[in-house]
Parts: C-alpha cells; structure tokens; sequence
C-alpha cells in the first residue's frame, strides 16, 4: 500500500500561557508551520527519528510514541518525522510530533484521525514530554483552530476548547529570541514561587485569565487594536511572574517597534525562546527582522484567508 503521510500544526499561545496551568482559559491558534509524519508498511510498529535530535529527545519521543501504538494495537508501520518548526523553542513542537504521531497510527489502525480521536491519543504522548501539560498545545494542534481553551477542573484529564470565530484575518509574525530552558523547568519553578505566596500569584493568573476572555471576545468583534492590548498588558504580567527575561524583551520591543499591535513572549517563557506580534501587514516586519539575522515567520491563526 502507498505511503501515508500526516501532519501536526505547531501552535502559538496569544494570551494565557502558564495561568492555563491553573485553569484559567488561554486563547491559542494553530500555526501553519508543524511537522510531517510519514508512515510506510513494516513487520512492527516504529518510530525513526532525525540524526540531527539528541539522545534524551529520541528516548522520550520514542517512549511517548509506544505508548500511544499500544493504546492503539502496535499497528504495523515504521513511522519518520520531519519537523519544520524548530524544536522546543515553546511553538508546540512536541504537540506538533504528539498530533503528526497520533493521526498516523489511527489511520495505519483503520480508525479515523478526527480531532477528538488524534487529540486524545496526542495527550497520551504529552504526558510522557511534560508531566502536567495544560492540554492547550496538543488541542489546538488537533483543532486546527484558534481556540479559547480552559483545562478540565480537577481532573487529570484534557480540557476543552471553544472555537473562536474571527471576522478579519488575525495574522502573526514568530520571532525566536535564544534558547531556553525546558517548559518543564520553568513550569516547575512557578509552581514553587506561587505555593510559597499563593495569594500574589492567584491573583495574577486571574487577570491574565480575564485578559484571555478579553481577547476572544475581541477577536469575534474584529477589534485587533484590543486584542493586541491584551497581548501587551499579558507579557506585563509574565514579565511579573518571573518568565521574561532580557532577551525576550528586546524582541518584544523590536516587534512592537515595527508596528505590532500587541507583542508578548509566547509558551513556557524563560530564559528566551518565541515572542509573537500581532501585524496587520507582517510581510515587512518578516523581511527587516530576517535582513538582521533574526529566525522568524509569519502565520495566518484564523479569519478569512486570502485565495
Ligand atoms: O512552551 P510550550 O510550547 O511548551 O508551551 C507551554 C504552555 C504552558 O502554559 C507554559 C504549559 C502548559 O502546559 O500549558
């Protein structure tokens, strides 16, 4: 039989990164950018990886995919990745692999890969890359939509995302600001700040929650002035938190300096990793910053695209 092959979107948090840990809701879309499964017939189930990944990487991504084949009956198809986005810069990467992964051995099963089947089997993986992920990044990969998600109370299990109609096209430029530290870390590290003043942070991630809503509803009037405020006001309060740091803000700054609406970093935060802009023409930001060396892309999250 021919060679199937699947894809997994990246992702790109607008407002809401971390607070969603907490369950408030996040507002989040999918990139256009992602990554490529590959599958071809095989004696046994199996993943092949690119030389170009570490040896930790490949162990954890090969523990995940196995436990997602047996949730699946281990069908019979040797499985290659080809990711276009880069890897754990906080775009969903893992998310991406998760989804391309999991819509590959539904279809090798003879199951169909809808979004609620491909995105239950992606969360088995997650668990295996994060520890406690929200369920943000693989629900919006398996979506394919801008969503305003909130995590399942209480529960171990993934949450839910409200589609977000958007009547004008919300359109984006990535820019990647350093490396940085793996989400778990950084997710670790705010989990022991906020246990030791619980007050302080609850009260953070509650207005970063209400800046999510904010925005949603922005998005469906076609106000992206006030949506790219949002967008503003939240990476104040990441900065707040803790998760921005020098590297971050000078391209959050860059971007606003060529016409973003809104600028913020975008995923775990830290040390450095994506920032996102909101533009209404992101062509020339993409050219100029990429004229200066920096890695970034334009994306097109939701609304009415140009044929
Ligand atoms: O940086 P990423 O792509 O791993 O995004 C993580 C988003 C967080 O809110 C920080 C964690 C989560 O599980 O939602």
């Amino acid at each position: 039989s021919p060679p199937l092959s699947t894809f997994g979107a990246g992702k790109v948090i607008l407002l809401g990164e971390h607070s969603v840990v907490y369950g408030h809701p996040a507002l989040a879309g999918p990139l256009s950018q992602g990554v490529k499964a590959r599958g071809v017939p095989a004696r046994k189930c199996q993943l092949t990886l690119p030389a170009t990944m570490s040896r930790a990487q490949r162990a954890q991504l090969t523990g995940a995919f196995l436990r997602a084949a047996k949730l699946v009956g281990e069908p019979p198809v040797k499985v290659s990745l080809d990711p276009e986005l880069p890897l754990s810069a906080g775009l969903g990467s893992s998310a991406a692999v998760s989804v391309a992964c999991a819509r590959m051995l539904l279809c090798a099963a003879g199951r169909e890969p809808t979004p609620k089947e491909a995105g239950r089997l992606a969360w088995e993986m997650e668990q295996e890359f994060h520890g406690t992920p929200s369920g943000v990044d693989h629900t919006t990969s398996a979506h394919e939509q801008l969503l305003l998600y909130r995590r399942a109370p209480g529960s171990s299990d993934v949450g839910r995302g409200k589609v977000v109609d958007s009547p004008r096209p919300l359109r984006v430029v990535v820019a990647l600001a350093g490396e940085r530290s793996p989400t778990k870390k950084t997710v670790g590290a705010l989990r022991e700040r906020q246990a030791r003043w619980p007050e302080r942070y609850q009260r953070l991630f509650a207005q970063m929650g209400k800046l999510a809503s904010e925005g949603a509803r922005a998005v469906e009037a076609g106000d992206l002035e006030g949506l790219g405020d949002a967008m503003n006001v939240n990476q104040g309060l990441l900065a707040a938190l803790g998760l921005s740091s020098p590297a971050l803000e000078e391209m959050v700054y860059r971007l606003r300096g060529l016409g973003a609406l809104g600028a913020k970093l975008t995923g775990a935060g830290g040390d450095g990793g994506a920032v996102v802009g909101l533009f209404l023409e992101p062509e020339p930001a993409v050219d100029q910053l990429t004229r200066l060396g920096v890695r970034c892309f334009s994306s097109q999250l939701a609304g009415p695209r140009a044929t």
